[in-house]
């Protein structure tokens, strides 16, 4: 691997080490962004993906990057080399892609940006693995196998670690991270819809305090 990928590499884990679980959100609403940012930073989880599905992502991610203190401002639903030059050109300091196609990988090979990119079966773990990437998004963690999925592709893929997302919850978080090859996990659960559109920052705060004690390795 060359300098540069481990260099990246390195940046990533670390952004996805800083607590057990990244945050997955979807910002309907811009000015949701920073009072979101700000309850989930204030319950100890500072990795916030958002994702590019909503008009106003790219201007979210802009928000949070330069308002909100101790957030790691990261672009999720990257899907085409259009998305990750927008998510670079806003600030994001991550990105992260459900699964990967031959021309996001064409595009991320010219880019820097630390990049978690969506692995769902060992073939395409290992491929990913070969290109560097040693840190991947599961995804979609519940449906393509969960816990056990991880559990058994730690013996042959021993230099991957995951990221599982998609379906997990307050009350599962804690199996995935218990395995050895799981660096965080991701989830929207700790900013439902509800919660956001009744401004419910408190409640937000809560759920991110009790995700940020979760046991990782
Ligand atoms: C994602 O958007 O990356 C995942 O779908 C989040 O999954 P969840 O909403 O089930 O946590």
């Amino acid at each position: 691997m060359s300098a540069a990928m481990q260099k990246r590499q390195d940046a990533l884990e670390s952004m996805m080490r800083a607590a057990p679980v990244v945050a997955v959100v979807v910002i309907g609403k811009l000015g949701d962004a920073i009072p979101l940012a700000r309850a989930l930073v204030a319950g100890g989880i500072h990795a916030i993906e958002i994702t590019l599905r909503t008009p106003v992502a790219l201007d979210a991610i802009r928000a949070v990057a330069a308002e909100v203190d101790g957030a790691i401002a990261g672009a999720g639903t990257v899907l085409t080399a259009a998305d990750l030059h927008a998510a670079e050109d806003a600030g994001a300091r991550f990105g992260v892609s459900p699964g990967t196609s031959p021309a996001l990988l064409a595009a991320l090979e010219k880019s820097t940006l630390p990049f978690l990119p969506g692995s769902a079966t060992a073939s395409e773990a290992l491929a990913l693995f070969e290109r560097g990437y040693r840190l991947q998004k599961f995804f979609p963690a519940e449906p393509a196998g969960g816990v056990e999925y991880l559990r058994a592709v730690h013996g042959p893929l021993p230099g991957i670690g995951f990221c599982p997302t998609g379906g997990i919850r307050a009350a599962t978080a804690a199996n995935y991270l218990a395995l050895p090859n799981v660096v965080c996990v991701g989830g929207s659960w700790l900013s439902p819809a509800d919660l956001v559109r009744a401004e419910d920052w408190k409640a937000i705060t809560a759920s991110a305090r009790a995700a940020a004690l979760l046991r990782g390795r």
